[in-house]
């Protein structure tokens, strides 16, 4: 054992020795201590041992560990005095900038203009109950629509919401009508992940609850948006759509700005995206909340901001959003 454990120091401090940066002292520190490492064997080996021996060895064992530590800390901290020394403050920065996500740009663009048109934001939170996640949006327990939402259900009783729309419930409670709120954020489905699908998503939930609202008010806010968002003539359609939430409820698609309309595997070959489902609020969910439904309505939507800075951006793949793969960013020329 102590030989192993003074050839285990002189390899660690030649290894050390010749780290310059910090990133290869970070491997080097995993080559020794972590699981693979000769000192994780001798952890092993202790527990063929007898308690008299498991103690002798044992105390070897933790100074060893102890002394690669210092050699580490003392190694890092000489790496960081030099950077440290070699960087000027008042060079000019010839590095290059980082730029902000794409799903934070679209979503500051949309926000932007429905605050223009006299939107209020909200936030909520993404660990939620369920009542505001589904049964105040008319989705009562065993509703198979609830199927639909592959959920994450946590510990504590609470779940990570499935979507945005849980801000309407939030929205109506806190401020009652008449209102106009949009709630970017993000959301989470136990989704198998491909090019098209990820766990972890944005959408921005949009709703307008007034006297005499009607589904022309809807087509006209979701069409001005988009032509602002991608600064064309988006052309849209409506179809029908099924949220137990809204009635009539409707799936607004746009023309797959990736191909154009040609179809391309974003679109699934069709040409269309379906972008933002929407629909006249239900009466229930407005009296669920306090409000009237004889004296109020409204609509909502719940628009993919992930979608939509895909199109804009010609993403492909939804998973480079998540993978924080900073040549992805470059490569859409973001900066
Ligand atoms: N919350 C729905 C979902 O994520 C989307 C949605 C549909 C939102 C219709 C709405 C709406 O506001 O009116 O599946």
């Amino acid at each position: 054992m102590k030989e192993k454990v003074e050839l285990i120091l002189r390899e660690a401090e030649s290894e050390i020795e010749k780290v310059t940066k910090e990133a290869d002292l970070l491997n080097v520190k995993s080559k020794l201590l972590g699981k693979s490492s000769k000192v994780n064997e001798l952890m092993t080996d202790l527990k063929s041992m007898s308690i008299e021996e498991k103690k002798q060895y044992g105390r070897v064992i933790n100074e060893l560990k102890y002394d690669l530590e210092q050699m580490i800390q003392s190694k890092y901290n000489s790496l960081n005095t030099n950077e440290f020394l070699d960087f000027d403050h008042t060079l000019p920065s010839n590095q290059d900038h980082g730029s902000l996500h794409p799903v934070t740009i679209v979503s500051k663009e949309v926000t932007d203009i429905l605050t223009k048109m006299g939107f209020i934001i909200l936030n909520g939170p993404e660990m939620e109950s369920e009542y505001y996640n589904f049964e105040a949006l008319n989705i009562p327990k065993n509703h198979p629509a609830r199927d639909m939402q592959d959920t994450f259900y946590l510990d504590n009783g609470l779940i990570l919401r499935t979507h945005t729309s849980t801000n309407q419930v939030r929205g109506m409670e806190k401020y009652g009508a008449p209102i106009r709120l949009c709630a970017p954020g993000r959301c989470f489905r136990n989704e198998n992940i491909d090019h098209s699908h990820d766990n972890t998503f944005f959408q921005l939930e949009g709703m307008v609850i007034d006297k005499n609202v009607s589904i022309g008010n809807l087509i006209y806010v979701m069409k001005e948006l988009l032509d602002n968002v991608f600064k064309k003539d988006v052309k849209v359609r409506l179809r029908p759509g099924f949220f137990p939430f809204v009635e009539p409820g409707f799936e607004l698609d746009c023309s797959c700005l990736i191909c154009e309309g040609i179809g391309c595997p974003t679109c699934k070959g069709s040409g269309w995206i379906e972008l933002c489902p929407c629909g006249m609020i239900h009466p229930n969910v407005l009296r669920m909340s306090g409000i009237n439904p004889d004296e109020y309505n409204g609509f909502a939507f719940g628009m993919g901001l992930t979608r939509l800075a895909m199109m804009k951006y010609k993403i492909d793949d939804v998973r480079v959003l998540n993978s924080g793969d900073l040549m992805s960013l470059e490569r859409f020329n973001l900066k």
